[in-house]
């Protein structure tokens, strides 16, 4: 289990002072198992200042939930990766499933912002993930692989995550089967294999209802290198649980 990942995703919630109180509890988790898990927490833009002094010289990276796709410029509540990189922000979300609904981002956009994050030394995290229609349909490979068009021309291959949420699971409590999950991301890893000398380096996250109960089910599965982790990632016992699960694995290993 070395090198698995646990990325919280605090979306639009809490308050700056609940933001610093749970980066301060987060603390005690890493001092735990930071040499087994990999942490990052990304909090609202807006914090991202405060929670990142209060994480400062921890293991826990510090990541965004977004990037704007302009360098620099007239673009009004839009703030540049160079800022975000300035905040010392390691990794940033792309194509979270939330911003190609609620933002109508598509692929020109999100191969932008991809491009702006990468000049400024940041880790990409893509997000990928079929809607309920299309998983009914029979259809998540295809989706997976239309939205992976977007890596098409990509160099950089050492500073770029996926995360495979399925849209349908995202806050429901609706969970992918195991089978399920292990397929898509062995398409995944397929497809960066063909697409460059990438599958060493590139880690593939599961996102969608991740709780501490469903670890062990996901660190069974061979090509699943890590979790991105919403509503449990806002309760520090809960992401703790999550993180410790990670370790305590890695000792078994
Ligand atoms: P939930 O864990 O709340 O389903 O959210 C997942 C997610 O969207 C993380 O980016």
């Amino acid at each position: 289990m070395a090198g698995f990942w646990v990325i919280g995703n605090w979306k639009m919630n809490g308050r700056l002072q609940t933001g610093k109180e749970l980066a301060s509890q987060l603390l005690a988790v890493a001092a735990q198992c930071a040499d087994r898990v990999r942490v990052a927490v990304a909090p609202a833009a807006l914090h991202l200042h405060a929670v990142g002094s209060v994480l400062d010289n921890s293991a826990i990276q510090l990541a965004a939930q977004m990037a704007s796709a302009h360098e620099d410029g007239a673009y009004t509540g839009q703030c540049s990766a160079a800022m975000l990189a300035d905040l010392g922000v390691r990794m940033v979300l792309v194509g979270h499933s939330e911003c190609r609904t609620e933002l109508a981002q598509d692929d020109a956009v999100l191969r932008a912002q991809m491009q702006r994050i990468h000049e400024q030394g940041m880790t990409v995290v893509l997000c990928l993930g079929e809607s309920l229609a299309s998983y009914e349909a029979g259809q998540t490979l295809a989706v997976i692989e239309r939205q992976m068009t977007v890596l098409h021309d990509w160099v950089d291959w050492s500073r770029l995550m996926i995360a495979y949420e399925p849209v349908w699971s995202i806050g429901t409590g609706k969970v992918a089967s195991p089978e399920h999950i292990a397929a898509v991301h062995d398409h995944i890893h397929q497809r960066l294999r063909e697409l460059g000398d990438a599958e060493a380096a590139v880690v593939v996250l599961y996102g969608g209802s991740v709780k501490p109960a469903l670890m062990p089910q996901l660190l069974a599965l061979s090509g699943v290198n890590g979790v991105l982790v919403g509503g449990a990632s806002l309760d520090a016992e809960q992401f703790g649980q999550i993180c410790m699960v990670v370790a305590e694995q890695a000792l078994t290993d």
